[in-house]
């Protein structure tokens, strides 16, 4: 796990001419692993463009196909280039009724196609202050364990990204950030999984504060939402995750 993940997600903003222009200005960096997120009708634009910078997806269906209007499989992914995909990101649980299971079967669903499911869990700011924040993590975490299995979880990225910090401008602490990643590596060594699973933060990530989440032990690179859509700013961030490698 030597070199940290840099992800951005666009969630729903680009358009033909914008992503040229960002994309073009956020080259390849050695030292740190990137990749981008971006909306479903982009993907050939940007497997096009990208270069040493992985594609991903936003979403996917839980099926692989048939009569689901709308739905996009992880197969269809696969074949427009992407290595990743989020799932389970908190605006698809709240906004669009994704639960536990689901994002579970989702996770299920990207593994099958033999891509890499980025698995967003955390807590908001109610249950922070109830102190459930491992109640709820761990909660998230069993449905992905129930539909992947202990095996599946060796080909999983883990994001956690606290509700009350995305978009918001209020990053959790690097302590913060820190306590819960190993609480979530804790939770790993404890069903078995597989050493080496890479743990994620997002919220409120910028380039000014990047490099101290960087620098915590257990994190392993960062999600990034508005600034991912900052070439100065992403590029700024990836250069924090190569300063705070582990080598
Ligand atoms: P912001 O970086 O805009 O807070 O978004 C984080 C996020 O949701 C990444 O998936």
């Amino acid at each position: 796990m030597a070199q940290k993940l840099v992800v951005g997600n666009w969630k729903l903003n680009g358009s033909l001419a914008a992503n040229e222009a960002l994309i073009g200005a956020c080259g390849a960096l050695a030292g740190v692993e990137m990749a981008v997120c971006v909306p479903f009708p982009y993907l050939a634009q940007a497997a096009s463009l990208l270069a040493g910078v992985a594609l991903g997806a936003q979403t996917v269906s839980e099926f692989q196909s048939g009569a689901y209007t709308g739905e996009v499989s992880a197969e269809m992914l696969a074949e427009m280039g992407c290595r990743y995909v989020i799932v389970g990101h908190s605006e698809r649980r709240a906004l669009f009724g994704e639960d536990d299971a689901a994002v579970g079967r989702k996770a299920q669903s990207v593994l099958r196609a033999e891509l890499v499911p980025i698995v967003c869990v955390g807590e908001s700011l109610a249950e922070r202050e109830a102190g459930r924040v491992m109640e709820v993590v761990g909660r998230q975490l069993d449905a992905v364990l129930a539909s992947v299995g202990v095996q599946g979880l060796s080909g999983v990225v883990i994001a956690y990204e606290p509700v009350w910090a995305i978009g918001t401008g209020r990053a959790a602490g690097a302590d913060e950030a820190q306590e819960v990643h190993a609480a979530i590596r804790r939770w790993l060594a404890d069903h078995g999984a597989p050493k080496g699973i890479r743990i994620l933060y997002g919220g409120s990530v910028k380039a000014d504060n990047a490099a101290t989440l960087f620098a915590m032990p257990d994190v392993d690179g960062g999600l990034i939402g508005g600034a991912s859509l900052v070439a100065q700013d992403f590029m700024a961030i990836c250069r924090a995750a190569i300063a705070n490698g582990d080598d």
